[in-house]
């Protein structure tokens, strides 16, 4: 396995009125053996980033190396590294076990290699009753497997994996995300991951980098971005319910501009420095979301069910200061 270093990355695409950077000066590192999850909202360039690692796009400015060595110049064979898509992308007359085999082949590995390696990746994805079928004859969450199963087979030195679970629904993705996190662990292999998902960014990420408009904003564990965020937009990006966002002086705290109060930081109880009309509860089962509104401002409390207030009700609440956030009029945290 290898580390990756991404230094100064730049990269323009050809629009309408001239060249547009899509990507500005991306600075980033991953360890050996760590997952590092890529988030950002669609458009600022993750897949561009990924792009530019495995060799399927030039590199105009800065440099990509693994392990220590530059690899701008590689040919995207040349790179070591497997790349798994949205789109399976698997060929569809091939049976399992040949779309396995298949980039082995092209590399002209003996036999006898490629029924092993084939024989291991069937049995970290789990498809091994499945080698006979066609991708026309697998259900979504199978040909994600088969072509998770053939970026296995070729032992990169760095796996790239953009969006691989997007396609498929809810449930069928959640138990993909834990049987990704637990190859990962198994293999302790160097990956890069994009995804939308920011619950798969926190279970599945060592570290996450959240990206906005071909930048990365703030690189950190799960933990660090959710309880120490950067700026307003990681902390905006990070946590459901969404972090309530409110005016220094609607808390009365001085300062700061904007501070940031987590909806599971917000506690009910009789005498609280604040009160709000309750104007909605949607109740998830052990907990509850409660939406309020604190003269014209909206926030919204995450508590265990039975804490919950009903709806209609003024209800007092107060928060764990330790635990609130200030933002400079900069959109910057203090401190
Ligand atoms: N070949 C290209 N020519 C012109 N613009 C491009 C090209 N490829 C990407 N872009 C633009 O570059 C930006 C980044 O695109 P990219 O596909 O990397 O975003 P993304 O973060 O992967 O988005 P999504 O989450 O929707 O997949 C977008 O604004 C896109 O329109
Ligand atoms: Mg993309």
């Amino acid at each position: 396995m290898a580390a990756v270093a991404i230094r100064g990355l730049g990269k323009d695409a050809a629009g309408q009125e001239g060249l547009i950077p899509i990507l500005h000066n991306v600075s980033l590192d991953v360890a050996d053996g760590e997952l590092l999850v890529l988030v950002g909202p669609s458009g600022c360039g993750k897949s561009t980033l990924l792009r530019c690692v495995a060799g399927l796009e030039s590199i105009e400015r800065g440099e990509v190396q693994l392990d220590g060595r530059r690899i701008n110049e590689l040919a995207p064979g040349a790179r070591d590294v497997a790349m798994v898509f949205q789109s399976y992308a698997l060929y569809p007359h091939l049976t399992v076990r040949e779309n396995l085999a298949f980039p082995l082949r092209l590399r002209k590995e003996p036999e006898s290699e490629i029924a092993a390696r084939v024989a291991e990746a069937l049995e970290l994805t789990g498809i091994s009753a499945l080698v006979d079928r066609r991708p026309s004859q697998l259900s979504g969450g199978q040909r994600q497997r088969v072509a998770i199963g053939r970026a296995l087979v070729r032992r990169p030195r760095l796996f790239l994996f953009d969006e691989p679970l997007s396609n498929l629904d809810a449930s069928l993705r959640a138990r993909m995300r834990v049987e990704l996190k637990r190859l990962h662990a198994r293999l302790r292999a160097t990956m890069i991951y994009v995804t939308h998902d920011q619950v798969e960014a926190m279970t599945l990420a060592d570290r996450i980098a959240v990206m906005r408009s071909g930048q990365v904003e703030q690189v950190g564990t799960p933990r660090e971005l959710y309880d120490r965020p950067a700026n307003l937009f990681v902390a905006r990006f990070l946590g459901t319910p969404e972090i309530n966002l409110v005016p220094a002086e609607a808390l009365g705290v001085v300062g700061a501009t904007t501070l940031g109060l987590r909806p599971e930081d917000i506690y009910f109880e009789d005498r609280g420095p604040l009160a709000g009309t309750v104007e909605l509860v949607e109740e998830l089962g052990r907990t509850s979301i409660v939406h309020l509104l604190v003269g014209d401002q909206r926030i919204v409390a995450l508590v265990e069910s039975p804490q919950a207030p009903q709806p209609g009700v003024v209800a007092s609440f107060r928060w764990d200061p330790e635990r609130l956030h200030r933002f400079d009029q900069h959109e910057q945290r203090i401190a």
